[in-house]
């Protein structure tokens, strides 16, 4: 087979490639033989000098002539009704430009808008807040997922409070139990997170005449764009949205925010820029969360540890907001014919949720990984020996479609070389001492195949400067860098020689950045672009060379005939021949039909456990991911350690903690809501899968947004397991729950 990697081959398309052996045949494509030269190869980020220094500018850094400070107002109580509300002392105070009210009727969590001011400055609009005169009638609410599915508790939206969301059925549920020779039952919880993106939420609003521009802190600027014109019924062609830097997201930024619709229609009374910055308390109550999850799994398998049946219940709260469906991971990975999934959302009087790194994937993680090593131990096996026996090679359990590509074997391989899985404890809690030590492990599904019809333009200056232009945003992965090392190993140059410009929804259509589809969007994309730039390029090489356009090769700099390098004109002096800006066009294909494109991963996981104080030390994480081609190691890793810390940080700390009688949120800060620091990070050594891809795309890239999210804190929670004999099943586990759990374990053996 040839390779996209060979020259004569790099102005084909990767299918065009595999061609002869089309997608749709049971046959798997050979994995390609990674050659690029910049491509795979560790590049420091191009902007990484300008973030570093402080110069890069965020959101939160601009400030535009006249800008007004927008300031909101937000309900105090959980559940209550607006009586009366009076903007008049606010609007009289010198400096206030604009008071508007926002809500009527009914507030339903604590932090949800309900009047919003602009003014000169922070402290004139922070006095004008407090000038403004609502009168609530405080009325019931309930806080709690516990409370809230017991009968007679207060109702939170206009239905009821617990609805079921998601069934899933397959096979003969009953028939598989009766197979089964082991069946087990186990409850674990997961608590509520919230993002915190190191940068709050900020939108600045701006109209010249009829038309809007918006600079927000956001991963989808088209998302918001968009949102915006169905929020304030303009046409989305008047709006322009830009976001240049960005300080994290993690989900909680994927569109238009209501804060931003009050910041354009602020700015409009106005006739100034208004700017609305989020505090951390805002961040903290309003802009989303993490659901809960309460998930009961029974199974049942075979003494050599196949599993006959896996029966899921989901309890999740999301606020007033939705739960997480967290079933995929038992539904997708493991082989199981007989399967059944319920899940029910619960509300409660809090903000609603929005997606959090890899929605409903940690939770459901937590809980099928957790039972995995119940159950392999139930069984006298290997836990990762169990994992292996039922390996899957299509997703549904193996009922369904072929994976594109899976190299979770190899996951499972190199991570438990590289952990010392043999050092692990035979037998949970078998270890010596009052400090126990444990190994674990949890594997990890996404998806992240890219979003076909993404744009991006190469632009070749007669100059010789090249500029690779995408509306896509960098939500702090490093999206510039992996443009440039595209851009640049396609056209034989450097990364740093290439000027990237996206953030803006004035460049080409890009999707938003979730779902972990930026790099398998926008890489092919801007891959496809330069393609045909290298291609016009090798025309007019070879014309001038007198050379076939075919042996043409581009490469440090140069263009020159493969076969006699001494034939070389430079890329600078061939661009001249362009006589005019040349621009091309890039844009994502089709993914292929007939197969699941999913990203797999194993974290490995080394703890230690002080049995007398509950503390868990985590020591070492190897993670390992099968995420077909990796462009950048340098920011992989970087993705990959990230992750596993935010994983490390749900596990033993994370949780929203509301107080029951007031309902309001008791840390909504960063000095209560524990977030794990330098200190509390272990070793963490990521590890790539050397696979690419066959048929995602043209590079053969998959996302790695989220995978590293997924399996850390199951993989921790299995380490705990492992060191001390019994499973902690919530996390975060804190040291509490860590005491409860091995008195639990006392006091039934
Ligand atoms: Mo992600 S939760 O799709 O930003």
């Amino acid at each position: 087979m040839k390779s996209i990697n060979d020259d004569e081959n790099a102005n084909l398309t990767y299918l065009e490639v595999a061609r002869g052996k089309e997608p749709g045949g049971a046959e798997p494509l050979a994995a390609e033989t990674p050659v690029f030269k910049i491509i795979g190869r560790p590049t420091p980020r191009v902007d990484g000098r300008l973030i570093v220094t402080g110069r890069a500018k965020y959101t939160h850094d601009i400030v535009l002539k006249d800008m007004l400070v927008g300031k909101i107002l937000r309900s105090p109580y959980a559940s209550a009704e607006i009586v009366s509300l009076d903007l008049s002392a606010a609007k009289r105070i010198p400096g206030v430009l604009a008071t508007v009210q926002l809500k009527e009727g009914r507030v339903r969590y604590e932090g949800e808008q309900v009047a919003a001011v602009a003014a000169l400055d922070e402290s004139t609009a922070e006095e004008a807040l407090q000038a403004i005169r609502v009168e609530y009638k405080v009325l019931p609410h309930v806080v709690s997922p516990e409370k809230a599915v017991a009968e007679g508790a207060p109702q939170v939206l206009d239905s009821a409070n617990v609805q079921k969301f998601n069934e899933y059925n397959r096979g003969n549920l009953e028939q598989g139990f009766a197979e089964a020779e082991v069946i087990l039952e186990r409850t674990y919880r997961t608590a509520f997170e919230i993002h915190h993106p190191v940068e709050t939420h900020v939108s600045i609003a701006k109209w010249d005449e009829d038309r809007l521009t918006v600079w927000d802190s956001t991963q989808a600027v088209f998302n918001v764009r968009d949102g915006l014109a169905r929020m304030l019924n303009i046409p989305a062609s008047k709006i322009r949205v830009i976001k240049n830097y960005m300080g994290g997201g993690f989900g909680s930024k994927l569109g238009a925010n209501e804060h931003t619709a009050v910041a354009a229609q602020l700015a409009r009374e106005t006739g100034r820029p208004v700017k609305i910055a989020l505090s951390r308390k805002d961040n903290s109550l309003c802009v989303g969360n993490r659901p809960s999850s309460m998930i009961t799994i029974k199974g049942g398998a075979k003494k050599d540890g196949t599993l006959t049946a896996l029966q899921m219940t989901n309890y999740t709260s999301g606020g007033v907001g939705r739960g997480d469906r967290c079933s995929e991971p038992l539904v997708d990975i493991y082989k199981c014919p007989n399967v059944r999934v319920e899940e029910y959302t619960v509300f409660i009087n809090a903000g609603a949720s929005r997606p959090t790194r890899a929605p409903g994937h940690p939770q459901g993680t937590l809980a099928m990984e957790g039972f995995l090593d119940e159950l392999a131990a139930e069984l006298g096996l290997d836990p990762l020996e169990l994992r292996r026996k039922n390996y899957s090679s299509k997703n549904q359990g193996d009922t369904g479609t072929p994976y594109s590509s899976k190299g979770l074997d190899q996951c499972y391989e190199l991570g438990a070389e590289k952990i010392g899985w043999s050092r692990r404890n035979r037998k949970p809690g078998g270890g010596p001492g009052k400090k126990k030590r444990g190994i674990g492990v949890a594997t990890q599904i996404w998806w992240g195949a890219g979003v076909p019809g993404t744009l991006a333009d190469v632009k070749i200056h007669p100059d010789g400067s090249v500029e690779a232009v995408c509306g896509t945003q960098d939500i702090g992965c490093g999206t510039r860098t992996f443009m440039a090392v595209v851009v640049a190993e396609t056209l034989g140059l450097e990364p740093q020689d290439i000027t990237i410009k996206i953030g803006d929804t004035a460049y080409p259509w890009a999707p938003n950045s979730g779902g972990s589809q930026t790099a398998p969007s926008v890489a092919p994309a801007i891959r496809d672009a330069a393609l045909k730039a290298a291609e016009r390029m090798r025309a007019l090489a070879a014309k001038r060379l007198d050379v076939p356009a075919a042996e043409i090769v581009l490469a440090e700099k140069k263009l020159f005939a493969k076969n006699n390098p001494e034939k070389s004109v430079s890329f600078l002096e061939l661009a001249r021949d362009l006589r005019r800006e040349a621009v091309f066009h890039g844009e994502r294909g089709d993914l292929p039909a007939g197969f699941a494109y999913n990203s797999f991963g194993a974290h490995f996981a080394e703890v230690e456990v002080d049995t007398e104080t509950g503390q868990i030390k985590v020591l070492k994480v190897v993670a390992v991911h099968e995420i077909g081609r990796v462009l950048n190691k340098l920011t992989a890793e970087s993705q990959v350690v990230g992750g596993v810390t935010q994983g490390l940080s749900a596990g033993l700390f994370e949780e929203r903690v509301i107080d029951e009688n007031s309902g309001k949120m008791v840390n909504p800060n960063l000095q209560t809501y524990k977030v794990a620091t330098a200190q509390d990070v272990p070793e963490i050594v990521p590890i790539f899968v050397d696979l690419v891809d066959p048929r995602i795309n043209n590079l053969g890239n998959k996302g790695l947004g989220e995978p590293p999210r997924i399996p850390s804190s199951a993989a921790i929670a299995n380490a705990v397991y492992n060191a001390i004999g019994v499973h902690v099943r919530e996390i975060p586990m804190t040291p509490d729950r860590v005491l409860r759990a091995l008195r639990a374990k006392e006091a039934s053996s």
